[in-house]
């Protein structure tokens, strides 16, 4: 039978064999999905055994491998390239290993799925770390009217608009950009405020809130977390108290990511709400 596995470390969390097991029996597919620990020093070697083992087909990779899949791969698409990180890993017909990134897909797909079309948007995008840089094109690509990264490490969200600029009108800047002056209400709310909010920082994780001003929400934003809870994360809380219209948490961009993986890899796309019920009652 075809082997696919997510590879990270830990791994023991991982909802990556519940989705693609559902995929595959939706589509009728014939295969195995699995779970595997790689040692922080063996990861390489783990992708090499895998896929020289017997019908070792795909890999997903997660926490904390994504870069090193990107430097181990003999050809990248322009979205992994860009990304600078690989979560999906497959062979061409020479058996050299290809890298992808579906993250960023994921996420746009979920968003379309909400009925969020980000064309002529504007979007506010919180954080410049691996997660960030891996949604940027395909979010670009979308054509937003723009898109604003704000980081606490400025220099970082300045980077990413260095690498992502060609591809739209991109801006960073400290939180503080949009902190409210002294006196009152910020005048002129179109040029702060935003119709979509994407939380990419990792202060969820611990509980925090990326400080950023509730100015930059007004009544038509959506907001996104790209993290996922069984109760509504942190930031969604506080985007909803603000006044946000909707909030969508990153569950779904899990599932998006994987089915895009899942096509890739099998060349048939799955079904991916019937996938995110059942992984809401789970
Ligand atoms: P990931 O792969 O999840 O993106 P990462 O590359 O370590 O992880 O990036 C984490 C991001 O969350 C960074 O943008 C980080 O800000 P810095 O670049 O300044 O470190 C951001 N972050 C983490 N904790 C944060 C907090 N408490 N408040 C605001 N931003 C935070």
């Amino acid at each position: 039978m075809d082997r696919y596995a997510v590879v990270g470390h830990p791994i023991a969390h991982s909802k990556s064999p519940m989705i693609h097991e559902m995929f595959a029996k939706q589509t009728n597919q014939n295969l195995v999905y699995e779970k595997i620990e790689a040692p922080l020093n063996g990861f390489e070697t783990c992708v090499t055994n895998f896929f020289s083992a017997s019908n070792g087909k795909g890999l997903n990779v997660t926490v904390p491998f994504k870069e090193r899949a990107w430097d181990l791969c003999a050809y990248r698409t322009e979205r992994a390239e860009l990304a600078g990180a690989v979560n999906t890993l497959f062979l061409d017909q020479n058996r050299k290993i290809c890298g992808d990134n579906t993250d960023g897909v994921g996420l746009v797909s979920d968003l379309k799925q909400h009925g969020v079309d980000l064309h002529g948007k504007k979007i506010l995008i919180l954080g410049a770390g691996g997660a960030v840089r891996g949604v940027l094109q395909p979010i670009l690509k979308e054509k937003p009217e723009k898109v604003f990264i704000c980081n606490r490490t400025e220099s970082k969200a300045a980077a990413l608009v260095d690498i992502f600029s060609h591809l739209g009108k991109l801006e960073s800047g400290p939180f503080s950009a949009f902190d409210e002056p002294s006196g009152g209400e910020n005048p002129d709310q179109d040029c702060t405020s935003f119709d979509l909010i994407i939380n990419g920082t990792s202060a969820s994780l611990s509980g925090d809130l990326p400080p950023i001003s509730s100015s930059v929400i007004m009544d038509r934003t959506v907001s996104y977390d790209m993290m996922y809870a069984e109760h509504e994360t942190v930031f969604n809380r506080w985007a909803r108290d603000a006044g946000a219209e909707s909030t969508i948490d990153g569950l779904g961009m899990l599932v998006g990511q994987a089915a895009e993986a899942f096509s890739i890899w099998r060349g048939c796309s799955p079904e991916t709400n019937e996938v995110m019920k059942k992984l809401r009652v789970l």
